[in-house]
């Protein structure tokens, strides 16, 4: 079963007398598993697609499924649910709390969870050492680099393991260095199963990337695979030996 299914979405801003079609009829499918890179020009609806994939926003017309459930209509508090349930997010400015700590930050989607706190704490901390950060948990944002911020970030994104991650001009705010981390950290998560889709304008990172999608006004003008199965098979083969 496809992971996110959307049919013919539009979306369409009406400012005054102003009609703003920002998605004219966007048909994609992303499947379990898939590392997809979304690409197009500034204003072309790359962030609009992103927050419809997320549940942050509705199409005005066409269906999203995602995961086998029609959110297309849901309520706020059921879209709410459909985001913590599936997706964890990473955004160009990281999003983390000022005051807070990295620990803080990453326990944060969890906080209105009924769990215990030691048990989130202890996953907390694993996936701030996965991300290469356990001596930075008691840090504040200002304290952590931005390539540390965004790590933080991607592990805020893993506390509620989500199926699928939504990235948005990750790197946009580092250099090129700290963007090969980042990107390195997105593609072990995707090797691990976890299905990831990113927004960039840098062909570096979306080298990353197996699928390729073009937006341009509000429409899909190409989408293509950019590593043959075959290609993928060898390299795995190689990696194996
Ligand atoms: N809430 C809104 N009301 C009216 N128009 C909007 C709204 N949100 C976005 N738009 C318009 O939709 C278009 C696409 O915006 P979007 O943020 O999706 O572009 P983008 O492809 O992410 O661009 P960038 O690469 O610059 O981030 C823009 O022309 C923008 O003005
Ligand atoms: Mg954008």
């Amino acid at each position: 079963m496809s992971l996110c299914v959307l049919e013919d979405v539009r979306k369409t801003y009406i400012l005054g007398d102003v009609r703003v079609d920002v998605l004219r009829g966007v048909s994609l499918q992303i499947e379990p598993g898939e590392f997809t890179a979304i690409m197009g020009p500034s204003g072309s609806g790359k962030t609009t697609l992103m927050n419809i994939l997320g549940c942050l926003d509705v199409p005005t017309q066409g269906r999203y499924i995602l995961a086998g459930k029609d959110v297309t209509h849901m309520s706020d508090d059921e879209l709410s649910r459909m985001r913590s349930e599936h997706i964890g997010f990473v955004f160009q400015s990281f999003h983390l709390l000022p005051y807070a700590t990295a620990l803080e930050n990453v326990l944060l989607p969890t906080l209105y969870l009924e769990r215990r706190l030691d048990g989130r704490k202890k996953r907390a901390m694993e996936l701030l050492a996965l991300v290469g950060l356990e001596d930075r948990a008691g840090f504040k944002p200002s304290q952590l680099s931005g390539g540390q911020q965004q790590r933080v970030a991607i592990a805020r994104a893993l506390m509620n393991a989500p199926r699928l991650i939504l990235a948005d001009e990750p790197t946009g705010a580092l250099d090129s260095a700290t963007a090969k981390d980042i990107m390195t950290l997105l593609s072990d998560l995707n090797a691990q199963g976890t299905t990831v889709v990113v927004v960039t304008h840098d062909p570096e990172v979306a080298g990353y990337a197996r699928r390729i999608v073009r937006v341009r006004d509000g429409m899909v003008v190409e989408d293509r695979q950019t590593v043959s199965e075959t290609t993928e098979r060898r390299a795995h083969g190689a990696v194996l030996a």
